[in-house]
């Protein structure tokens, strides 16, 4: 099965149906995971090989507003034109084409809080707010779990930002995917803080859908994944539930650096990190022997993201000056 089958199952009659209104609008929060997808095992429907969870960033993410348009598709990002034939308005394109019939154009504006392509789930919140906001525009009125398959044909992880807090994607065995998509967890934490520590705000030398496939491909760790998801996934709901902050981080960083050891081992290797991210690691490592209790985890990029609790604010700030908070639950 097909995106455009898994579109046809999703919206039925709905499919190429004329716009509800003129304009939709909506905004996705930008989500991290703290237990990681990596690897596909159906590259086109981004289908993934294991179950993920994430956090969602709050107030960073981006708004998408989407208006019929005449005769052609035009692309802003952060309000400057994008060339609907450069790399990401090529993509957006592809997605469209599966909801529209042929005289259908759209104007779409999307807004991004956060660095673009740099490792902080961009397209996450870039391709789950463009399909809440053609939800809102078509007056489709789906259910959560279906705008997560929907958000999942776009871009991987952007179906962990179809709502916000704590998401789970369930990996799912179907062939068609109908069984992956993203569900909440029920929890808020309102002590939880996430810091962003920007070593480079440059979009990534590698796409992550390159780097994974590289990884399973050539990684003689990527083996091992599986296992390791598995019981990380266990003991990050069994944290969340419980709020054992220390089993949350313990277990988000040691999930971040797994991954990237299968990176760095994949031939050739890849490697997102740069001096100055081993530096911010080796820091936080020290703060923790000194009795912060703080953590990171790392995604496709040099960025780190730290997760600490409330308390510990007024040392990371000590620590690092430039660090951009989020209270995923407070905003
Ligand atoms: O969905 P993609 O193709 O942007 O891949 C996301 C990959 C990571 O951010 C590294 C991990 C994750 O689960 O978000």
């Amino acid at each position: 099965m097909r995106k455009q089958d898994v579109i046809a199952t999703i919206l039925s009659e709905q499919l190429f149906a004329d716009p509800a209104k003129n304009r939709g609008e909506a905004f996705a929060s930008a989500n991290i995971a703290l237990c990681k997808y990596w690897g596909k095992r159906d590259t086109e429907l981004n289908l993934p090989v294991t179950s993920s969870l994430s956090i969602s960033l709050g107030e960073k993410g981006a708004r998408t507003t989407i208006e019929l348009n005449e005769n052609q598709d035009i692309l802003t990002v952060n309000g400057e034109n994008m060339a609907m034939n450069s790399a990401f308005g090529q993509r957006i394109k592809v997605y469209l084409d599966l909801f529209r019939h042929s005289n259908l154009f759209f104007k779409v504006d999307i807004k991004l809080n956060i660095p673009f392509a740099a490792g902080l789930a961009s397209s996450a919140c870039g391709f789950a707010s463009l399909v809440l906001a053609l939800n809102d525009l078509f007056g489709w009125k789906l259910a959560e779990s279906k705008l997560s398959i929907l958000a999942r044909l776009g871009s991987g992880s952007a179906c962990r930002s179809i709502s916000p807090g704590f998401i789970e994607w369930h990996a799912g065995t179907r062939l068609d995917g109908m069984d992956s998509y993203s569900e909440k967890l029920t929890t808020r934490w309102t002590e939880l803080c996430v810091g962003l520590v920007m070593v480079n705000r440059q979009a990534k030398p590698i796409s992550s859908s390159e780097a994974m496939k590289r990884t399973v491909a050539t990684s003689a760790l990527y083996s091992a994944w599986p296992t390791k998801v598995v019981r990380d996934m266990v003991l990050i709901k069994q944290a969340v539930e419980q709020q054992d902050f220390i089993q949350l981080g313990e277990t988000a960083e040691s999930n971040a650096l797994n991954m990237h050891a299968m990176m760095l081992s994949a031939w050739p290797p890849i490697l997102y990190a740069l001096p100055e991210t081993i530096l911010a690691m080796q820091k936080i490592w020290k703060l923790r022997e000194e009795g912060v209790t703080v953590y990171f985890t790392q995604d496709a990029g040099p960025n780190l993201k730290l997760l600490f609790l409330n308390q510990e604010l007024p040392m990371l700030v000590e620590h690092f000056p430039s660090i951009e908070i989020v209270r995923p639950f407070v905003y």
